[in-house]
């Protein structure tokens, strides 16, 4: 058993207190490998944001649980050694499936978990729910739950439909579970396709698709029946069309490609969300990085001459999202 108050990590409880006071949002970025971790903590270090590390279903299979966390522990040295004295890391499960997973994240260090049950019936959402939240918390590890459906195919989270989070559910839902943040369903979804074109409009000058705008009327309802209490939004990459483009005209093929807009996701930060989940901008930042070093080098076979643009690429869009996007700069000085 190793708490993660050994490792030099913080839980979510008192950061997201502050967050929805504050009214900004703290990065939750996806790591499955050195150079988006190095990236991530370089981009934290410098705009002195707390931020939280995601390990998925998927980066656990592709890069081992436990290496990920180890790599969790350097990332809070190498932290202090880029000058940010008192580094406000978290170490997060993402959509972990099961008591038994959740509990060996616990276990070994981590300082948060989510537990999503969203899948499950109502009852047993809140059943299992609760079982996590009674073991989490006598560690003093937080809990984020989930209520309503998101859309969207990834490597390990699915599903074909989504629906809305319904307001008139969440004062149970979160007594009841005694949960510490919730993820809700407003209209975001996992990876770079989000929306259907049939679900779109398109910008008539630049051909683009506009997709439909997030559902703030149930977001503030929500934030009306649970004021202050922590809200989380998944699926919340923007999927920058400059990505897309050098992409496609580099050998790539990703047509249509569409996500959150970041004007959406600002309004959103001053909110109660105070977690917002991206990953799959930063697979675009680093597959553009690459794939134009490939092209315009052919004759490169260095994995440092294009894992290193790669990870400059991925810098460069976290402290964008942290400065320009949630607020989160100089909230951890
Ligand atoms: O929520 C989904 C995340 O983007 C992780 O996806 O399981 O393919 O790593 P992944
Ligand atoms: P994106 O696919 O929009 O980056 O969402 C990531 C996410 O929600 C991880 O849990
Ligand atoms: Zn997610």
């Amino acid at each position: 058993m190793v708490n993660y108050k050994d490792l030099g990590l913080v839980n979510t409880r008192e950061m997201f207190a502050k967050a929805v006071k504050g009214g900004y949002a703290i990065p939750a970025f996806n790591f499955n490998n050195m150079e988006q971790l190095q990236a991530i903590i370089q981009a934290a270090a410098e705009t002195k944001s707390p931020v939280i590390l995601q390990v998925s279903q998927g980066a656990r299979n592709y890069a081992n649980q436990t290496l990920l966390r180890y790599m969790a522990e350097g990332a809070v040295e190498y932290a202090k050694e880029l000058g940010w004295e008192h580094p406000q890391i978290v170490l997060h499960l993402d959509h972990g499936d099961s008591f038994e997973l959740c509990k060996s994240c616990v276990d070994m260090g981590f300082s948060s978990v989510m537990i999503d049950a969203s899948s499950l019936p109502y009852e047993e959402n809140i059943a299992l729910t609760r079982k996590v939240v009674e073991y989490a918390h006598k560690y003093d590890v937080t809990v984020e739950a989930e209520l309503g459906v998101l859309a969207g195919v990834e490597d390990e989270v699915s599903a074909e439909e989504s629906h809305y989070t319904r307001p008139e559910e969440v004062i149970d839902f979160a007594t009841r579970t005694g949960c510490d943040s919730l993820a809700i369903s407003i209209g975001t979804s996992h990876g770079a396709y989000k929306f259907k074109p049939e679900q779109c409009t398109r910008d008539p000058k630049t051909g683009r698709l506009v997709p439909p705008p997030l559902a703030f009327n149930v977001l503030h309802e929500i934030e009306k029946k649970l004021p202050g209490f922590p809200i989380v939004l998944h699926g919340s990459s923007s999927v920058p069309q400059e990505y897309v483009d050098i992409i496609n005209e580099h050998g790539g093929k990703l047509p249509d490609a569409v996500g959150i807009p970041e004007e959406q996701l600002r309004e959103a930060s001053k909110s109660a969300v105070c977690k917002i989940n991206i990953d799959s901008d930063s697979r675009l930042a680093m597959t553009a990085a690459i794939r134009k070093v490939f092209d315009e080098k052919p004759g490169e076979f260095d994995p440092r001459k294009y894992l290193g643009p790669a990870r400059d690429e991925m810098k460069k869009l976290y402290m964008h999202k942290i400065i320009n996007v949630l607020g989160s700069d100089g909230k951890a000085e």
